[in-house]
């Protein structure tokens, strides 16, 4: 599902900062992965590299066996907008549409007209249990309810792969454990492949794999026996 081989990235002329070091990382298909490891060690970047966002300074990236730096910039935005979800942090929701608009954002920007698009979008939100905020706009839901949305538009196109940086860095525990057994039951039903950054080791239980990163590095790689994703 995801494989780099070889692969740097360093920001900076003068005094470059290694971002990550060298790496070489494969995962399968449904694998659900905690990415760990201290501030700076590069943990967003390797996000970045993976979605795309971002080119390496060296070293190949492949995602569901195509070579991200080989494919134009169209055809990786493509990519990322239909195979692969995103949740991030800040939710990156669009402030002045309702619940409802930002689920069904990438549908539209595929070019389904609003008529498909909505009845889709809504029924994802009853996935994530907003059936009754739909109408309301971002900054009328809670965190974990912003967090939700942002859940329901990543999985908007059953991605292959959902990438998360600190999907639940934002909010208190309760609501936490919630979005956790939320992402857990979705990455079940679609055998997406879960690759999430998280400082939280409640948040590494839900996972089977577990890397840790240490200047731009892997320092460990670990596998725990969980029962994996069935269903695609
Ligand atoms: N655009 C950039 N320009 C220059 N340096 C950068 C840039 N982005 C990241 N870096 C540097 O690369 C290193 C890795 O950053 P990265 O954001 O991947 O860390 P992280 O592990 O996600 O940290 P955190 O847990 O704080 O989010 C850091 O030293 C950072 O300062
Ligand atoms: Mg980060």
């Amino acid at each position: 599902m995801i494989q780099l081989t070889g692969v740097s990235k360093s920001y900076g002329l003068g005094k470059v900062v290694q971002a990550v070091s060298g790496m070489n990382l494969q995962i399968g298909p449904a694998e659900r992965v905690a990415v760990m490891g201290p501030s700076g060690s590069g943990k967003s970047t390797l996000l970045n590299l993976i979605c795309g966002l971002d080119g390496p300074t060296a070293g190949s990236v492949k995602v569901d066996g195509m070579e991200l730096s080989a494919l134009s910039d169209d055809a990786r935005t493509r990519l990322r907008r239909e195979k692969i979800g995103m949740i991030f942090q800040t939710f990156n929701l669009l402030p002045t549409l309702t619940a409802l608009e930002n689920v069904a954002f990438p549908l539209r920007l595929q070019g389904l007209a609003k008529k498909d698009a909505e009845p889709r979008a809504a029924s994802m939100l009853v996935r994530v249990g907003l059936k009754d905020r739909s109408s309301h706009r971002p900054d009328e839901l809670s965190g974990g309810e912003r967090q939700r949305v942002a859940i329901a538009r990543a999985l908007i196109f059953r991605p292959l792969l959902l990438l998360g940086d600190e999907p639940t860095g934002n909010l208190d525990s309760v609501s936490g454990e919630e979005i956790l057994r939320l992402l857990d039951g979705l990455q079940h039903e679609y055998a997406s492949t879960l690759l999430m950054v998280t400082h939280n080791s409640q948040a590494a239980g839900y996972c089977n794999r577990i890397i840790t990163l240490h200047d731009g590095r892997i320092v460990k790689d670990e596998r725990f026996d969980r029962a994996p994703a069935t269903g695609r």
